[in-house]
């Protein structure tokens, strides 16, 4: 039978602009996604559409509170802890180390909370994995410099990366450099602070700013070895393989260009350079990458291993025509009629897992680490004050057991990370009510709700697949005996 190994990495995870909120506290300055609205507004912002963002007082901005993490995270990773997590994910604000970005030094509060955070993990042997920037860019270096379509921006981040890993090394060893590179691709702005000009060539724009945050990325990969022979760095890839719509050639060949586009940046970080395909994309693209003569030699530093998050497989057709599109998912593809849906519309595919494992590692021959994945569910509070979310258990059992599949057919996995740990703020749409989370927290779309927070059946589900190594998957009934809060209101959503 199947053993995980016992140094297996279980965990979960949140990000820091989703979850930390205090965006104006502790000398923390301005990023890219505190200008991103909740409602209406928040696309054309989040793609890049708006050439100028700016706070705006009838808006509501999810970041600014976020779940309150800033303020609650010893209590908060007191019920990590309590859940047994060997490893916890979270990202650091850019912008509380380095307000502005082009500071010579960091802010000193900055990095005293994220030294108390990593010691608090430390306290309970909980592993942090820390990733530098979740789609996180201080506005002082969009508003001034244009964010990565800047060269001067690599400088800024190795700046912010070597502060990092000078100041946190003693705590942390698995760091991920960006997070979702390929997002840039489709939400340029909450991807990588980058909004366009009327009448740019955006393709251009993104894929000059992509090899800024590519050559960034291979520096910190090397100062984070230079800093500790024990750190570890990943790449880390929106993952989920495009299917053909069906056996038709034109099919095929769609899911091959669409495969390429999406592992275009991990190629260059996992194997060194830009990949063979590259020249034709972007002269059909019309891009012309502006390069220095050393660009080649730095991006040779390749990631120690690959991450990537996995939700949804992506299906593509030659043709749409006639074909029903699935808009929910931020990468936009063709309805897969094979397969099942959540609420918002992301296709539930856990032998997909299974699929994109194979591939990356065939690709890569490097070691895998699945650092989020999990179902955005609406959760009720039952009137005992129990949240029975049987549906996130469901959906977090079939793909472990997808997983292990994909473990025995030989690929080599360091760990797997659910996201989220604790309801926090959807990147895509900026509701609460898109909860992931094994801890819930009361508060609504409109930034309403008292923030406590309570344990769902999923948070007992998952520390007993951690206390028996992923063994027992099946959920055995002690949870209602240890349910310990009390009935409380319920936030309208
Ligand atoms: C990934 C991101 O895209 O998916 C997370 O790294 C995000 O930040 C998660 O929250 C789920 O997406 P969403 O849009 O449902 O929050």
């Amino acid at each position: 039978m199947f053993q995980f190994p016992e140094t297996f990495l279980w965990g979960s995870a949140i990000s820091a602009n989703q979850a930390e909120g205090a965006f104006r506290e502790g000398g923390r300055g301005i990023s890219n996604i505190d200008m991103i609205p909740h409602g209406a507004d928040r696309m054309p912002v989040k793609l890049g559409n708006v050439a100028q963002p700016a706070l705006d007082p009838d808006h509501f901005y999810p970041s600014h509170t976020g779940v309150d993490f800033y303020h609650r995270y010893r209590e908060d990773l007191a019920l990590l802890a309590e859940m047994g997590l060997r490893v916890f994910r979270t990202s650091i604000s850019w912008s509380r180390l380095f307000p502005r970005g082009d500071e010579e030094t960091p802010n000193p509060e900055g990095i005293a909370f994220y030294q108390d955070l990593f010691r608090e993990c430390q306290k309970y042997g909980m592993q942090p994995l820390v990733t530098l920037s979740h789609f996180d860019i201080p506005m002082g270096l969009v508003e001034k410099y244009g964010s990565w379509r800047n060269r001067k921006v690599i400088d800024f981040f190795l700046r912010y990366a070597e502060t990092c890993f000078r100041e946190f090394s003693p705590y942390v060893h698995y760091w991920l450099t960006f997070n979702e590179i390929n997002i840039l691709l489709h939400s340029p702005f909450s991807g990588a602070g980058i909004a366009f000009q009327p009448g740019e060539n955006r393709n251009q724009v993104i894929y000059q700013a992509a090899h800024h945050v590519l050559l960034a990325s291979a520096q910190a990969v090397r100062l984070a070895h230079k800093y500790s022979a024990e750190n570890q760095v990943g790449c880390m890839l929106a993952g989920g393989s495009f299917y053909p719509y069906s056996c038709n050639p034109a099919d095929v060949w769609e899911s091959v260009q669409k495969e390429q586009e999406n592992l275009f940046f991990i190629d260059v970080q996992a194997r060194g350079g830009y990949p063979s395909y590259a020249a034709k994309m972007f002269r059909e693209k019309g891009v012309s990458l502006v390069m220095e003569p050393q660009d080649t030699e730095i991006l040779k530093t390749c990631t120690d291993f690959i991450s990537f998050s996995y939700y949804a497989s992506r299906c593509v057709a030659g043709s749409t025509e006639d074909k029903e599109i699935n808009d929910g998912n931020v990468v936009r593809s063709v309805k897969n009629p094979y397969l099942k849906t959540s609420q918002w519309g992301w296709a539930i595919d856990p032998l997909g897992l299974r699929i994109t494992m194979n591939q990356l590692y065939d690709r890569y021959q490097k070691p895998l680490f699945i650092v989020e994945n999990g179902l955005g569910a609406r959760d009720t509070v039952e009137p005992d004050g129990s949240i029975q979310d049987d549906y996130r258990i469901d959906y977090l059992r079939q793909h472990i057991l997808a997983m292990r599949d994909a473990m025995e057919d030989g690929v080599p996995l360091m760990g797997y990370i659910t996201w989220s740990a604790i309801d926090l703020v959807s990147a895509s749409t900026g509701e609460m009510s898109k909860r992931y989370g094994f801890v819930y927290v009361d508060k609504d779309n409109a930034g309403n709700g008292t923030l406590e927070r309570r344990k769902k059946k999923s948070f007992y589900w998952y520390k007993q697949v951690i206390a028996t190594n992923g063994q027992c998957l099946d959920w055995k009934e002690p949870h209602r005996t240890e349910h310990r809060n009390p009935p409380k209101r319920v936030s309208a959503e």
